[in-house]
């Protein structure tokens, strides 16, 4: 349970509770009683508050997420969205205007992480904020992240119209790339936002894979970058008194147990690599077998070998991807000169997944003997902590699926996100919603409008609460 509001703020989140217990259909005895108790007297029968119902515009949401979804490098219904391209900067706009048309404050920092603000009743005290990422990794679903910003500001317009008053203000963050797709570094923005100097270091120099460096692809996008402004990216660590991130489950737990809310407790430990081999390459036809040193062999041995090492910590929590395997030259009569891959392992055990990445160090070192091939490049490039929900918001988003009768789960995020790195700077939770068979990063994914109103009102509800601590 929540610490009490203060006594102006206790009548009107009393209104809105009722509010909220109409439009449940739900007149339990549990659900009166934490009323009563919040508000410190007795609720009245009649009903009346602030607005009559407390209804998600599932209709406008979806249609704001196929609009979105047409913003797109690759047809329907996969979407490909990649950081500062045209169709990311369209992204943009469209977000940006609909929190324009909200009537929130609306700021980008250097790098474009966008955030959309409703001033509180006391704006000095530290925001209440909720955001995700809309930037789509190639080939994916339209629901990834863009449920976490558009049921956000859903969110908002549903306590706008409820007339909610915010005692801390609410912010709806957009955050940039929080896919790796186009530099190789995950929850760019977040990251950056969390302080780590390390990467503002490395963004000065971060290319592409056609070369094209990340400041030249921000300033493409109209993020004009003096290398100082990286630094301005960084947030103070009493900016925000909570983040909570609504996101589709990408797991079929919820779809399967037929529950409507999960309450994530931690998010998993992710890690990515990159490894690069050289051989000498040469004439598919002519080098003969014993005098070949085929950089594209070693590359498919050391697959193999992530795959081995991942199943060795003997965990179905191990997991472990190698998502890019590159050839060079890629002629089908020339022997692989070079081959590039990307790796990415993961584990609730933040130990025992750093043990997979060391045999997986190992191994390359020995495939790269016996093969003779170089090992020209071992690369991590992130090798992150998992976090952990803070106990007040996940406290908060208890209280609002109870309020609002929906059952929960509290689970782990094996995937990993922006709060991932919020959870840094501010106390972070997340609520996750089914989805279809579990399906995501592929064009199947799909949120129902019935799961995706009930996270909508969870993650409303779980604002409005921390708003008047
Ligand atoms: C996020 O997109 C992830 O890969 O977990
Ligand atoms: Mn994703
Ligand atoms: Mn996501």
């Amino acid at each position: 349970m929540p610490s009490k509001p203060n006594a102006a703020s206790r009548l009107v989140f009393l209104a809105f509770l009722l509010v909220i217990s109409a439009a449940a259909a739900n007149d339990d005895a549990a659900a009166r009683r934490t009323m009563e108790q919040f508000a410190g007297f007795p609720a009245s029968d009649d009903g009346e508050g602030p607005s009559s119902d407390f209804h998600v515009d599932s209709e406008g949401l979806q249609r704001q997420i196929d609009e979105l979804a047409s913003f797109s490098d690759s047809p329907a219904p996969s979407v490909t969205r990649v950081l500062y391209t045209d169709k990311d900067v369209q992204a943009r706009r469209y977000i940006k205007g609909i929190m324009n048309q909200l009537g929130l404050v609306v700021r980008e920092d250097a790098v474009g992480n966008i955030f959309g603000r409703w001033e509180g009743s006391e704006p000095g005290l530290g925001a209440v904020a909720t955001g995700s990422h809309v930037d789509a990794i190639p080939f994916s679903g339209k629901f990834d992240g863009v449920v976490g910003v558009l049921g956000a500001l859903e969110a908002i317009s549903l306590l706008k119209r409820s007339a909610f008053l915010p005692k801390r203000s609410l912010e709806v963050i957009m955050f940039t790339s929080e896919e790796p797709t186009r530099f190789g570094i995950s929850c760019l923005g977040s990251r950056l936002m969390a302080g780590i100097e390390e990467l503002a270091q490395s963004l000065r120099k971060v290319v592409d894979n056609q070369n094209v460096s990340f400041l030249d692809a921000a300033e493409s996008a109209g993020y004009k970058l003096n290398l100082e402004d990286l630094h301005s990216v960084f947030l103070k660590t009493d900016k925000y008194s909570a983040f909570i991130e609504l996101h589709i489950e990408q797991g079929p737990i919820l779809e399967k147990e037929g529950i409507p809310i999960g309450i994530v407790t931690a998010i998993a430990a992710p890690a990515s690599l990159k490894v690069d081999f050289e051989g000498n390459g040469g004439h598919a036809g002519a080098v003969l077998m014993p005098a070949r040193n085929d950089a594209g062999l070693a590359a498919a041995e050391l697959a193999l070998a992530v795959e081995k090492h991942v199943l060795e910590s003997g965990s179905i929590d191990t997991v472990g991807t190698v998502g890019i395997l590159q050839l060079h030259p890629g002629a089908i009569n020339s022997i692989p000169s070079k081959s590039h891959l990307e790796i990415d392992v993961r584990d609730i055990d933040e130990k025992r997944r750093n043990d997979v990445i060391e045999k997986i160090r190992q191994s390359a070192a020995h495939i790269s003997k016996n093969r003779g091939v170089e090992l020209s490049e071992f690369k991590i490039i992130n090798q992150d902590p998992p976090a952990l929900s803070d106990k007040s918001v996940v406290d908060a988003m208890e209280f609002a699926a109870k309020q609002l009768n929906l059952a929960y789960k509290k689970m782990i995020s094996r995937a990993y996100h922006d709060s991932l790195f919020m959870a840094r700077v501010s106390p972070m939770g997340m609520i996750f919603i089914p989805c279809y068979k579990g399906y995501s990063h592929k064009p199947e994914e799909y949120a129902s409008p019935e799961d995706m109103a009930n996270g909508v009102k969870v993650l409303a509800l779980t604002m409005a609460t921390l708003s008047l601590e």
